[in-house]
Parts: structure tokens; C-alpha cells; sequence
């Protein structure tokens, strides 16, 4: 939209609001001190946060699984990116990235945090990131790295926390070998997920994921296709995909809430050899991502009321 160009990146702590670059928080902050906080990304279509609810319900699951009680209720958060849409200059319609963090509070330097810290939230509002467009058009070099996923056992892929030691480690080395993104294993060989994104594969004919239990995150882009195959005759396979099967794959790609779906051109496999798929994606992929755009479209019509400026 040509709206964009009078946006100003905001920030939002605690209830204060100010440009991007000048926000501060305690260096004594959890989250900062130990990745001790979870967080959400949405995007907005036509000023419409795209499945706001359902990256509020991953937030709380994120938030039970590390026993942290969210001080700031769904309603109040959402007051908050609403204030800060406005502090933004964001117009009815505009689109805007939201990212929120909660973290468990700042207290004393010590691991074990007191029971009745509250929660402190950061919410980050900016333009939607513009991805190369050779992501779409060609689409995006995978590889297999030596980083491994984090264990479910450890710290569960399914936390959406703010802690992404593990995945900075896997683009990094992905990034060295030439690729732009990592494919990490899970410490058995199976394949799990990219850095920021889930990834699909058709092999035999079907569409596959890895499941949840391989160590994932619980994809809400990766959900809606779920729903979507059940219906338009994709039905989706979620379940443990060994690294054998990779190269038996005849398409392949992610997908994140601001990268939607993205094919997959070229993976390197774990011993070095690349593994090709057709440039801009197969027939598969250009059926889910036409479905998903279809998708995107319903929920914004159908969801005019969530509207973060009126
Ligand atoms: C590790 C990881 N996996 C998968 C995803 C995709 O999740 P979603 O479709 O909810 O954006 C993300 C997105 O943030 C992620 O960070």
C-alpha cells in the first residue's frame, strides 16, 4: 500500500510508548538475562491481524509449558498494540508487523525467579518485512545442518520463547554452506524444522510435516494448511519425517506468518550433495499457497471487527 511511507516504528514497554530506537528495558529483565520470556508475530491484511486469537492461545500454551502466569490480560495486550498503532501513524487498512514479547519480570540475578514477579511485555510495531522476491519467484536453499534441533525433552521447539540460541546456530552454519536457511534434525535424524518457519515436502505423491513430537514449533500458518488440505483434496501427513526420505521428496517449502508459502529450490542434503526441486515451486506448493492467499482473504472479510485502527 502507498500508506506505508508515513509509518513510524514504535515500541511499547510496559505501557510506554516510544519510537523503535529509544525504547529501553531493565538489564535485570528475565528475558533478557536468561531468554526467560515467550512471543507471538503477527501480520496484518487490510489493517486485520491475521489469526490474532489463535497466536494469543499459542502464547498462553507457550507461557504454561515454562509455568510463567501472564500478568496482562489478551484484552489489555491488545489495547496496548492498538496505542501503539496509533502512536505509529498507521492508517485504517495499512498493513503492520506486530511482535510481542512477555517476559517474566525483572527481579533479583538469580535463576530461580520469585512467584510473584509480574510479567513485563514489549510489543514492536513495524512495516511488514519484504522477503527477497527470488524467495518466491525461484524460492529459498535449504541445508541440512550439524546443529541439531533442540530436544522436545530439553527445551521443547514448541515454546515459542525468546530464546533462539538454537535456530541462530543452525542459520548460521545453513548460511556458511551457501544456503539461506537451515533444515535441522532432531538428535534421532529426524527432520524438524527451518529457523523460523516449519517445512513441507511432497514425497510419493503426499504432502508431509514433521510432527509436532519431532520438535516443532506448532506452526499457526502450518495449522491453516492442515485445515485447508482436509478440505481442498491436500490431505496433510504430520508425522516423523526421517532424513533418508529427503531425497524421495519432489517438492518442498515453508511457511511462517510473513512469509505465507515459500518454495524450496534447493536442499543440501546432510552429506553434502544438493538436492533439487522445481524453481518457483511445484504443482503442490502453488496449490497451497493459491488456498492459503483464498484463506488469508475469508478470515480478513470475516474478521473486520478485530481491526487494530477502526
Ligand atoms: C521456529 C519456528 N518455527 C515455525 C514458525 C512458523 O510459525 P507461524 O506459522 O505461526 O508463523 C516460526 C515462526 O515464528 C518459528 O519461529
Amino acid at each position: 500500500m502507498s500508506t506505508t511511507s508515513t509509518l513510524r516504528r514504535m515500541a511499547n514497554v510496559n505501557g510506554e510508548i516510544t519510537p523503535l530506537e529509544d525504547a529501553r528495558i531493565s538489564i535485570l529483565d528475565r528475558g533478557f538475562l536468561y531468554g526467560d520470556s515467550v512471543y507471538e508475530v503477527f501480520r496484518t491484511y487490510e489493517g486485520v491481524p491475521l489469526f490474532c486469537h489463535e497466536h494469543f492461545d499459542r502464547m498462553e500454551n507457550s507461557a504454561k509449558l515454562i509455568a510463567m502466569k501472564i500478568s496482562q490480560s489478551r484484552e489489555e495486550l491488545l489495547e496496548e498494540m492498538r496505542r501503539t498503532a496509533a502512536a505509529a501513524n498507521v492508517v485504517a487498512g495499512q498493513d503492520i508487523y506486530v511482535r510481542w514479547h512477555v517476559t517474566r519480570g525483572s527481579g533479583a540475578l538469580d535463576l530461580i525467579p520469585a512467584a510473584d514477579l509480574p510479567t513485563s511485555f514489549v510489543i514492536i510495531l513495524k512495516e511488514v518485512p519484504k522477503w527477497n522476491p527470488e524467495f518466491y519467484s525461484r524460492g529459498m536453499r535449504l541445508a541440512v545442518t550439524e546443529v541439531r534441533r533442540n530436544p522436545v525433552e530439553a527445551l521443547s521447539p514448541d515454546i515459542k520463547s525468546g530464546n533462539y540460541l538454537n535456530n541462530i546456530l543452525g542459520v548460521s552454519e545453513a548460511i556458511r554452506t551457501g544456503a539461506d536457511d537451515c533444515l535441522m534434525l532432531n538428535p534421532s535424524g529426524q527432520v524438524t524444522e527451518a529457523s523460523n518457519s516449519n517445512v513441507f515436502f511432497v514425497i510419493g505423491g503426499r504432502l508431509v510435516t514433521p510432527n509436532v513430537e519431532s520438535g516443532v514449533l506448532r506452526g499457526i500458518t502450518k495449522r491453516a494448511i492442515a485445515q485447508l488440505g482436509a478440505e481442498q483434496g491436500f490431505p496433510l501427513d504430520d508425522r516423523p519425517v526421517d532424513a533418508n526420505e529427503l531425497e524421495q521428496a519432489t517438492e518442498c517449502f515453508v511457511t511462517s506468518a510473513t512469509r505465507e508459502v515459500m518454495p524450496v529450490v534447493s536442499l543440501r542434503l546432510g552429506d553434502g550433495r544438493w538436492h533439487e526441486f522445481p524453481p518457483g515451486g511445484g504443482e503442490v506448493t502453488r496449490r497451497v499457497a493459491h488456498a492459503y492467499k483464498r484463506h488469508v482473504n475469508r478470515y480478513v472479510a470475516d474478521h473486520q471487527s478485530l481491526r487494530l485502527i477502526a
